[in-house]
């Protein structure tokens, strides 16, 4: 299974803080946005990763993270010269996905829950010749600003819209996706919407019409967030600060999860705690080498 982190975008929801960066290398609480997607796909266990960028960002993603070498990952960069719409990843990404399967997640989208990791494993069994696809709802107080699911009794889908102005459910459809290979050509076949993009949403109604679509509902206890406002990012940044201080817990810290996996070793881990240490991130990295947060482990 192969990752792609889309991180391109205009951000002009966010202007004026956008003009001059892109908005998955601003703050969420203590690290940049672009951590949180990431880590979800190394809890997952892929470590291939491809990280979608505007021209204008490449060298600050590549400064923040090299070739993923400290984490025990390997990061490509590809160019997105244009807001195409999110199922251009896959064409961008066509060679980097070769005939594996692959995991789309958006840049500005934060996932956390106990339980997660095994959920994310399962998806991991996705066959890639023709194991379909598999998405994740949300239950949300403003589903028109999103993908809207419609599920029946047994939670299979009924329904797909893209941003629709009645949805028919409160749940939406997360930017977190795990798709066979033939998502390359499905992509590859779409024609731009409405509003000039290629969307995710036919993405998933091609999988749909098959039969090859499985959503996995996020109910209470799980928490996703997206981040493409003000007030969101201010949100997100209370959640991820409430919860790191009263656990002393880190969400995405990245070393820590490389760490884990057996990705990396002590001496790597010191690498990062000499460029970190000065603050709290670089602490918890050392508490980590040291052994005090092993029970979160
Ligand atoms: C995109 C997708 C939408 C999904 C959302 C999740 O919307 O098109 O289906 O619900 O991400 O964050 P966008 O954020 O590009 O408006």
């Amino acid at each position: 299974m192969k990752g792609i982190i889309l991180a391109g975008g205009s951000g002009t929801r966010l202007y004026p803080t956008t003009l001059a960066i892109t908005k998955q290398l601003l703050p969420i609480y203590d690290k940049p946005m672009i951590l949180y997607p990431l880590s979800v796909l190394m809890l997952a266990g892929i470590r291939e990763i491809l990280i979608i960028v505007t021209s204008r960002d490449i060298e600050r993603f590549k400064y923040l993270f090299g070739n993923g070498e400290l984490l025990g990952i390997h990061i490509d960069y590809k160019i997105q010269k244009e807001p195409n719409g999110l199922a251009e990843a896959f064409i961008l990404g066509d060679e980097f996905i070769g005939q594996d399967s692959v995991s789309l997640i958006l840049g500005d989208n934060i996932f956390y829950g106990q339980g997660f990791k095994n959920i994310l494993n399962e998806c991991m069994e996705l066959d890639s010749k023709n194991g379909g696809a598999i998405t994740f709802a949300y239950p949300v107080k403003d589903p028109n600003r999103f993908g809207v699911v419609e599920f029946d009794d047994d939670f299979n889908v009924l329904s797909l819209e893209e941003k629709p102005e009645n949805p028919k459910s409160n749940y939406a459809l997360t930017g977190l996706y795990f798709y066979d290979n033939n998502v390359i050509d499905i992509a590859k076949s779409l024609k731009p919407s409405k509003r000039g993009e290629l969307e995710i949403t036919d993405v998933n109604l091609t999988y749909l019409k098959n039969g090859k679509l499985k959503t996995k509902a996020l109910g209470r206890g799980f928490t996703w967030l997206d981040t493409g406002t003000p007030e969101s990012m201010c949100e997100a940044s209370n959640f991820v600060s409430t919860i790191e201080n009263r656990q002393n817990y880190k969400i995405a810290c990245l070393e820590e999860i490389a760490y884990y996996n057996g990705w990396i070793d002590d001496f790597i881990l010191q690498k990062s705690i000499d460029k970190l240490h000065k603050s709290e991130y670089g602490k918890y990295l050392l508490d980590l080498l040291k052994g005090k947060n092993n029970e979160n482990k």
